[in-house]
């Protein structure tokens, strides 16, 4: 960041062409409807670089021959009904290139959004995304409830497989946005909606809440991981087991702390009595890279601060603080870190 690049602009152009792959950028495209968003984004910047100098152009000459002027500084006012006709011709051109520019780029906008939205298929991977302050739920929907997947903040998907996501708020709006994959949508309250996207390279995507909705609404991040389709079969059967049993005695511990105390009246833990859906469903938390909606690494050092102070880390967060004594909050974290 103390590179050097000071002036902003300078620094985000740096970013754009310094970003490893995986990171989420717009100019980094991982998906083809980035690709299109990204294509749209460079005829546009160039049609307006363009535009730039040639008004820089026209400026200087008009500068020049102002210049010429002051040198006599009371011009002879006559009639130029010649330099009048030719000004007029200026004025008319220059007002029909802009129409002409302005339509140009709304085709282009146009073309670009059909082409985002053109993607279909008979037999695509659906997820379903929750947005609630201050987190993401998602899950995978199946006809049979047992083999629905619930997790949160982590999107898996098989590479080269066209994926449905469903849309839906429980609070207020947010929008879903992951710029190397795709363009933004809202996920209005009340409002199901769908759209596509296909992720070609492996890699794990990060997006990001970009509409304003409350408190911490830029700590509202989700990554996707795009994976080959056999780990992702592997990653969704795991999902599918009820949480492991507790294979020591501070784990069994844990598992009783989680059970006994206010985690419980949130969260769901598949294969305990813990069943609410209020908070992330954190069968599986272990599985999972980050915790907070990718706030903090999913270490134990970072869970543990997370269970005793949540407010502090993200003030208005709906999790409330829980004051528990220091082996039971160790045994705590110890069982969440054994659900793989
Ligand atoms: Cu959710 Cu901003």
């Amino acid at each position: 960041m103390n590179s050097g690049f000071t002036f902003v602009p300078l620094r985000f152009l740096a970013q754009a062409m310094t970003l490893d792959p995986g990171h989420h950028h717009v100019l980094h495209p991982a998906a083809p409807q980035a690709g299109h968003i990204e294509w749209l984004y460079w005829i546009t910047f160039w049609i307006l670089f363009a535009v730039f100098v040639l008004m820089i152009v026209a400026f200087a000459s008009a500068a020049a021959k102002s210049g010429v002027i002051a040198d006599h500084p009371l011009p002879i006012l006559e009639k130029d009904e010649e330099g009048d006709r030719r000004a007029s011709w200026g004025v008319a051109s220059a007002v029909g290139i802009t129409v002409i520019t302005l339509f140009l780029i709304l085709v282009l906008s146009v073309v670009t959004g059909k082409r985002v939205e053109g993607l279909t298929s008979k037999n695509p991977v659906t997820i379903q995304i929750t947005g609630h302050q201050w987190w993401w739920e998602i899950s995978y929907p199946n006809s049979q409830a047992d083999q629905t997947i619930t997790t949160a903040n982590e999107i898996h998907v098989p590479i080269n497989t066209p994926v449905v996501v469903l849309t839906n708020s429980m609070d207020v709006i947010h929008s879903f946005w992951a710029p190397s994959i795709t363009g933004k949508r809202d996920l209005l309250p009340g409002y199901s909606s769908a759209f596509w996207f296909e992720i070609d390279k492996a890699g794990i995507y990060h997006g990001q809440c970009a509409e304003f909705c409350g408190l911490q609404h830029a700590h509202m991040g989700f990554s996707i991981v795009a994976e080959p389709v056999d780990q992702f079969q592997a990653w969704q059967q795991q999902q599918l087991k009820p949480a492991r049993e507790p294979s020591s005695t501070d784990a069994a511990r844990g598992r009783e702390v989680f059970l006994t105390h206010a985690c419980l009246m949130c969260h769901t833990i598949r294969g305990t009595d813990a069943g609410s859906r209020f908070g992330p469903d954190l069968t599986h938390v272990a599985s999972r890279n980050m915790i907070a909606a990718e706030t903090l690494p999913n270490t134990a050092g970072a869970l543990a601060g997370w269970i005793v102070d949540p407010q502090r880390i993200k003030p208005g967060t709906e999790m409330s603080p829980n004051p528990l004594a220091a082996d039971d909050l160790q045994a705590l974290v110890v069982y969440l870190q054994s659900l793989h």
